[in-house]
C-alpha cells in the first residue's frame, strides 16, 4: 500500500502514540481488503456508544486512547447512546447505567467528538455532500449517506471509524471505488408500497436475498414522488425529495443493512448516482418482489398484548414526529410510547408543540437513544410494536422482546389500546 511521507511518519509514532495506534488499525484493514492507498475523509460517524454494548472493556479502551492524546481531525458525531442524556430519569434508566453511560460520553468528548448521539446525523447538520469520502459506522446512516446522498463510505466498525477520525483518513477500498458502486441486483418491485413499514418489509426481504450486494430498485420512483401530493408539507431537508419519501428511504436502507449487510442501493429516477448514469453491472441478477407478506410474517411474533411502542428507527424526522403528534392528539395511551430522535430534532418538534401533544397523550419523545441500544429488556418491557423493519429484526435478539410490526397507524392504535389489532 502506498503511504505518503506524512502517513509513514504517523505510522512510526512521530505524531504520538494515539495516532500511531489509529494508523495501525487503518493500515491493517487496508492490507486485508487490498487497498492501494489511504484517502482523506470529510467526516466520521462513530457507532458503539451505548454502555449496554460497550461494557467496561469498551469504556477502558476509549479512556486509554483519550489519555494517550487521541483527538479527532474531522467533524465526528456519535450513534445513539443507551439513554436520553438529559432526561434519563424520566425514561426510567437505572442510576448505575446512567453513570457509566455518562463516562462513555465524557471519553468521546475528551477525544473531541461532538456528542450528538443520533443515527440520523444528516437531519441535524452533519449532511455529507455528493462524492465526499467518509468513515461512517452506523449501518443505516452508511446506507443513507452512500445511497440517498451519493457520498462514499464503507460500513466501518466503531474502532475503525474512530481511528479514521483521529487520523483524518481511511483505507481506500470497497465503496470508495467507482467499480464497487455498480448494482449487481435489479429489484423489480411489483407490489403496492404504501407506508414506511412497507419499505422496511421490502428492505428485510431484499437484504436477506442480496446479503452484501448492491441492489438497484425499479418502480419505486412513482410511489415515492407522489407522496409530495399526499402530504402538503414544507420541506426542511436539503433535498429535492419530499420528507415522507426520505423517511421511506431511510427505513428501506436500515432494514437491508440489518437483514443483510447492504451498504449502498440505487433507486431508478431517485437516488443521485442512478440519476447521473448507468449504475448497473453487466451481469446484474433480477429479483422480482410480488408481495411483502413473507416479510410481515417473519417480523411479526404472536403476542396480542403490547406494552411498548417504539417509533423512530432510524431516528425520527421532524415530519414523522408531526404525524405522531397528530395521531395521538386528544387520545390517552395505555402502552409506553417512545418516539426516538436526535436532540436537535426534538427541540424543533418542541418549538412546534408536537412534543407537548405526545406528552399529553402519555408518550415520550426520547433523544439520544433508541429501542435497540437502550436497556429495554432490563426495564421490564415484554412486547414491542414498531413500524421499523430494523427494530423489528433486532428487538428479539438484542433485548429479548416479542415484536409486532406494522404501519405507524397500527402501532399508535396499539399504544392506545395496549393490544395489537385493537380491542377484541
Ligand atoms: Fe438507529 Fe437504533 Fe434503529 S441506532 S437505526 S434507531 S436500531
Amino acid at each position: 500500500m502506498h503511504l505518503t511521507n506524512k502517513e509513514q511518519a504517523m505510522c512510526a509514532g512521530e505524531h504520538g502514540s494515539a495516532v500511531q495506534k489509529a494508523m495501525e488499525i487503518i493500515v491493517a484493514l487496508g492490507k486485508i481488503y487490498g487497498a492501494e492507498a489511504l484517502t482523506p475523509v470529510s467526516s466520521v460517524q462513530v457507532s458503539g456508544v451505548s454502555y449496554k454494548n460497550l461494557g467496561d472493556a469498551g469504556l477502558d479502551f476509549l479512556r486509554e486512547w483519550a489519555d494517550q492524546g487521541a483527538r479527532v481531525q474531522v467533524p465526528t458525531t456519535l450513534n445513539p447512546a443507551g439513554m436520553d442524556l438529559a432526561n434519563w430519569r424520566e425514561q426510567g434508566i437505572a442510576q448505575e447505567f446512567a453513570r457509566k453511560q455518562g463516562e462513555v460520553i465524557a471519553a468521546f468528548a475528551q477525544i473531541g467528538v461532538t456528542t450528538t448521539c443520533t443515527c440520523t446525523p444528516y437531519f441535524v447538520g452533519h449532511e455529507p455532500e455528493f462524492a465526499q469520502h467518509l468513515a461512517w459506522a452506523e449501518s443505516s446512516a452508511v446506507s443513507y449517506a452512500n445511497s440517498v446522498l451519493g457520498a462514499r463510505t464503507n460500513r466501518e466498525g466503531g474502532p475503525s471509524a474512530l481511528a479514521a477520525a483521529i487520523t483524518g483518513r481511511t483505507a481506500c477500498y470497497g465503496l470508495h471505488l467507482d467499480a464497487n458502486r455498480r448494482a449487481n441486483y435489479i429489484v423489480d418491485v411489483r407490489c403496492p408500497m404504501k407506508s414506511v413499514a412497507d419499505y422496511g418489509a421490502l428492505g428485510y426481504l431484499v437484504g436477506r436475498r442480496v446479503r452484501r450486494g448492491v441492489p438497484f430498485f425499479k418502480n419505486l420512483a412513482e410511489p415515492l414522488l407522489t407522496l409530495a401530493q399526499d402530504f402538503s408539507l414544507p420541506l426542511y431537508q436539503s433535498t429535492a425529495l419530499p420528507d415522507p419519501a426520505i423517511d421511506r428511504l431511510k427505513a428501506l436502507g436500515a432494514a437491508m443493512a440489518a437483514s443483510g449487510a447492504v451498504a449502498l442501493y440505487h433507486v431508478e429516477g431517485i437516488t443521485p448516482e442512478a440519476i447521473r448514469g448507468n449504475m448497473l453491472a453487466t451481469d446484474a441478477e433480477t429479483l422480482v418482489i410480488e408481495s411483502l407478506n413473507e416479510a410481515y410474517a417473519a417480523l411479526n411474533g404472536p403476542a396480542d398484548l403490547v406494552d411498548f411502542v417504539g417509533i423512530g428507527c432510524p431516528h425520527a424526522s421532524l415530519e414523522e414526529i408531526r404525524q405522531i403528534a397528530e395521531l395521538v392528539k386528544g387520545r390517552r395511551l395505555k402502552a409506553t410510547l417512545w418516539v426516538t430522535t436526535a436532540a436537535r430534532t426534538r427541540q424543533l418538534a418542541e418549538e412546534r408543540g408536537w412534543v407537548q401533544s405526545i406528552k399529553e397523550a402519555g408518550g415520550q419523545v426520547v433523544a439520544d437513544t433508541c429501542v435497540v441500544v437502550a436497556p429495554v429488556g432490563a426495564m421490564g418491557f415484554r412486547t414491542l410494536a414498531t413500524n421499523a423493519g430494523k427494530a423489528a429484526f433486532y428487538a428479539p435478539g438484542h433485548s429479548g422482546l416479542g415484536v409486532r410490526f406494522g404501519s405507524l397507524q397500527q402501532c399508535i392504535e396499539a399504544a392506545i389500546s395496549g393490544r395489537w389489532g385493537g380491542e377484541k
